[in-house]
């Protein structure tokens, strides 16, 4: 039975770090990992707050099914694609997401994708676990070494230049591509920009930090694939739907492409079957900020949005 706090609708899930600071003064309502969209309308009826995760849209039926007590939409993430802001503008109904304390936690999954996939660690680990590695083989499980090579980054935001440094003790070179120059990318870590184009041309690795276009549309397709080395390294913590997944398997089946390491796709929880059986793809559940670190950080942040925005406030990670 509802009391008569100001209700929170958590849609799937939030750690305790924040619940249990959203209990101490509003109402909490969860709708549980495994939530539907229809659950979560169902649920949304008088809520002041509703928190999202990637996993959850936010569009014209949700906002209507809450109804005019909504004050903000939080999300538990910094990537926001999956939440029609022009909708939640149109209602006055703020948006927030995480940023910053992903960062660290993201940059750092993107380095060990780019080493898994260079020396083909799930291959290899996959061997001995299944009791395979009956040899010892001077030609098996051989890789590529990030030591002297051009590492290009895509999206020179805060993931991007964090994978940077990360990345420059390796590295002999870094090029990236972004909408805008990062004068401080180019003085710190000596990273040059270039087109999109080119750095797809040049690098050895390219790793994406940018977020989903707006209509969705992949930048990594066919085309893009093909002006890669046969060598290069491809690697996609930011949003599956950056990388037309059928290219990239044709691409990894034919050997345009060595290999790839990605932690994201376009219909998660879902894996396209052509990736799964594609070689030399290293493929992980969306854990770029599976840090208890991060995620707790991220709850506190939400938590503290919620506050600002059902107290009257103006939340601090405000996008809308
Ligand atoms: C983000 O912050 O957008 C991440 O993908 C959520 O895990």
């Amino acid at each position: 039975m509802r009391t008569s706090r100001p209700v929170v609708l958590v849609a799937r899930g939030l750690p305790a770090a924040g619940r249990d600071r959203l209990a101490a003064e509003l109402e909490v309502i969860e709708g549980g990992l495994d939530a539907t969209a229809a659950r979560v309308r169902e649920l949304a009826p008088g809520a002041a707050a509703i928190v999202v995760d990637p996993a959850v849209a936010v569009g014209e039926q949700l906002l209507e099914a809450a109804g005019p007590a909504l004050r903000i939409v939080a999300n538990f993430g910094v990537g926001h694609d999956h939440v029609d802001l022009d909708a939640c503008r149109r209602r006055g109904v703020f948006v927030t997401n995480t940023p910053g304390v992903l960062t660290d936690a993201t940059a750092e999954l993107a380095l060990a994708l780019t080493l898994a996939a260079a020396r083909r660690l799930t291959d290899a680990a996959a061997a001995v676990q299944e009791g395979r590695w009956t040899v010892l083989d001077p030609g098996a499980h051989l890789g590529v070494e990030l030591t002297g090579s051009c590492v290009g980054i895509v999206g020179m935001g805060r993931i991007g230049y964090r994978y940077a440094e990360l990345v420059r003790p390796l590295a002999k070179e870094i090029v990236y591509a972004s909408r805008s120059p990062s004068i401080v990318a180019e003085r710190e870590l000596g990273a040059a920009r270039l087109e999109l184009g080119g750095l797809l041309e040049h690098a050895d690795v390219v790793s994406l930090h940018l977020p989903a276009t707006p209509g969705g549309e992949p930048i990594i397709g066919r085309q893009e694939l093909a002006r890669m080395k046969p060598t290069a390294i491809l690697v996609n913590t930011a949003r599956g739907s950056l990388v037309d997944a059928a290219a990239l398997a044709q691409a990894l089946r034919g050997g345009s492409i060595a290999a790839a390491g990605l932690d994201v796709y376009e219909h998660e929880p879902g894996v396209p079957r052509e990736l799964l059986e594609a070689p030399n793809c290293v493929l992980l559940p969306h854990i770029g900020s599976a840090t208890t670190r991060a995620r707790d950080a991220m709850a506190r942040m939400v938590a503290a949005d919620v506050l600002a925005a059902v107290g009257g406030e103006e939340p601090l990670n405000r996008v809308v």
